[in-house]
């Protein structure tokens, strides 16, 4: 039985029989990259990223760099949500933060065997903490001294990530994808270091041919050498089929599943919807602090071999 099963059995169990919502999320990997034994009881250091060599290197190809970004792309007012937004406060103690750090660092291990720079986050259903785990990851990837995180809400029917951060939801993808305005305009710089954000824009009718028209495909071309991780944050797999398209663009997928809340029937179902060579593992969120804290979690299921 795959740990991925296991994770989402885990969940449905947990959801019978608890009550408690909590801010700790856990990931849980398929079996997809087994990890060599002596590198799986060395997690914390993680590797320099296969790409980082570009990041500071002028982009001639596509004309843009990061010098030209941040002079095009000032700084704006943001307001994170203090409830959920782990970083902003310079606190790195508060309880989900060394989740993070965890998903972070498994996330690195992962890219030491293939390419992975551009992330897709999603879940079955709406509300299962999509954005909160695209927000907070990349937050803890640009706590690391040097590297550079975009966030992409491309959740174009139900625009939410914007208000984590608490900024300002147009213009951004949709107007990008209309070609009203140019990939700067269309993103945002806030108070943290080296972390970018692209809003949704405004709520569109037509989300999925926007999604489909090829325009997402050459913006992260172009930028994607600016950046050491690209973080997308979809509408959820099972009542529409966005992150499906925007899988399309990415190299791996980081599947929710909130603890007490997600039928296990519907996360798998979801998970279908990719090919497995994409699906990186499941973040189990709002996991209670034992379960997170408990051998299951850290000691067998994430370290141990399928
Ligand atoms: N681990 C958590 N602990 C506490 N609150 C959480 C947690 N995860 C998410 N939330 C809260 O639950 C709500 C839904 O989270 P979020 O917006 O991230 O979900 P979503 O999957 O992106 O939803 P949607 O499908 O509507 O975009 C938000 O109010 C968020 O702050
Ligand atoms: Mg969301």
């Amino acid at each position: 039985m795959s740990r991925i099963h296991d994770a989402l059995k885990r969940a449905e169990q947990e959801r019978a029989t608890s009550a408690g919502t909590y801010v700790e999320p856990v990931f849980q990997q398929p079996p997809a990259f087994p990890q060599p034994e002596e590198q799986r009881e060395n997690i914390p250091s993680p590797p320099s990223p296969q790409r980082s060599s570009a990041l500071a290197m002028p982009t001639m190809a596509s004309g843009l760099n990061y010098e030209s970004l941040l002079a095009r792309c000032p700084q704006t007012e943001w307001s994170p949500d203090p409830r959920t937004m782990l970083f902003f406060q310079g606190d790195d103690s508060r309880v989900g933060a060394e989740e993070f750090r965890t998903l972070r660092n498994r996330l690195y291990q992962i890219r030491e065997k293939m390419p992975l720079k551009r992330l897709l986050v999603t879940s079955a259903l709406p509300k299962e903490g999509k954005s909160f785990v695209a927000a907070n990851l990349a937050q803890v990837m640009v706590r690391q001294h040097g590297r550079r995180a975009l966030v992409i809400d491309a959740d174009l029917r139900n625009p939410g990530m914007h208000r984590h951060f608490g900024a300002v939801q147009s213009p951004g993808l949709a107007e990008y994808l209309l070609a009203e305005c140019d990939e700067f305009a269309a993103l945002q710089r806030g108070p943290m270091e080296n972390l970018f954000f692209m809003p949704a824009g405004r709520a569109v009718p037509s989300a999925p041919e926007l999604l489909a028209n090829g325009r997402l495909k050459l913006f992260l071309q172009r930028v994607e050498p600016l950046f050491d991780w690209i973080i997308m944050d979809t509408s959820p797999v099972i009542p529409v089929s966005d992150a499906t398209l925007v899988a399309g663009c990415c190299d791996g997928i980081l599947m929710v599943v909130r603890s007490n809340a997600t039928p296990s029937d519907l996360a798998r179902r979801a998970r279908e919807e990719f090919p497995d060579k994409l699906l990186l593992g499941v973040v189990l969120n709002g996991a209670s602090r034992e379960h997170a804290r408990s051998k299951y979690y850290y000691g067998e299921a994430v370290n141990s071999q399928p």
